[in-house]
């Protein structure tokens, strides 16, 4: 099921949180990509003198194709807003993310930023976390950390990518795909796993989005 018509609409009536001078979280994904795309198209014709932070390569790509003028996060003293995706959002508007891999910096805006806003299709809405969460980990610490969480309950899985190879993040670190089943109690979970030595990101994150868009389908959404 396509929910690409819905995530366009959505994505330029998240526009309306942007203001002039205004600086950006660009997260990564789909759902940042129509995002990014609209900004574009805002920037350019609204003259905005906006400033966009990417989280992964693939995002500053899009932006920079856009013409949007990018900053590094520690070049600014603040993040205005924050657009970004989300691979699931449980009933407590706790987010996971990381599925592409960009959790680290993802999270590191999410906590920087006054206002976060979150884009998803429906069927990323559940009332427990029933997926995987991923874990940046550095190289060195892959035996120990992946101990650690099967000793919390995880089922640990290191990513690749096609024929094996280990994916390795921007920043030089694995990921682990961590099973943990339904997850009733994300806060205490991502706390415990964060707390692991070597762990230098957990998917779920503590700063709960403050605007959430949920596509469905046939070009609709709504925002809870
Ligand atoms: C990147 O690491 C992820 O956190 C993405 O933001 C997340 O996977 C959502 O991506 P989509 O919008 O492509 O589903």
């Amino acid at each position: 099921m396509s929910y690409d018509s819905a995530i366009k609409a959505l994505s330029s009536d998240a526009l309306k949180h942007v203001k002039d001078y205004s600086i950006i979280g660009l997260g990564s994904g789909r759902a940042a990509t129509a995002l990014v795309k609209s900004l574009s198209r805002l920037i350019e014709v609204k003259d905005y003198h906006i400033v966009g932070i990417p989280t992964s390569l693939q995002i500053k790509q899009v932006a920079e194709n856009g013409g949007i003028p990018l900053v590094e996060a520690d070049q600014v003293d603040h993040i205005d807003i924050v657009f970004d995706g989300a691979d699931q959002i449980d009933s407590q508007k706790f987010v996971i993310k990381g599925g592409g891999g960009a959790l680290l910096r993802e999270n590191v805006l999410f906590s920087l930023a006054k206002k976060v806003v979150v884009m998803a299709d429906k069927s990323k809405f559940v009332k427990n976390f029933t997926r995987t969460v991923p874990v940046e980990v550095h190289p060195f610490a892959r035996s120990s950390v992946t101990n650690a969480i099967e000793k919390l309950g995880g089922k640990v899985q290191l990513r690749t990518m096609d024929r094996g190879y280990s994916f390795f993040t921007e920043n030089g670190n694995i990921i682990l795909d961590c099973d943990f089943g339904t997850i009733k109690n994300p806060k205490v979970l991502t706390q415990k796993i964060k707390q692991i030595a070597g762990v230098l990101e957990s998917g779920i994150f503590l700063r709960k989005p403050d605007v959430i868009y949920r596509a469905k389908t046939g070009g609709k959404f709504d925002i809870l």
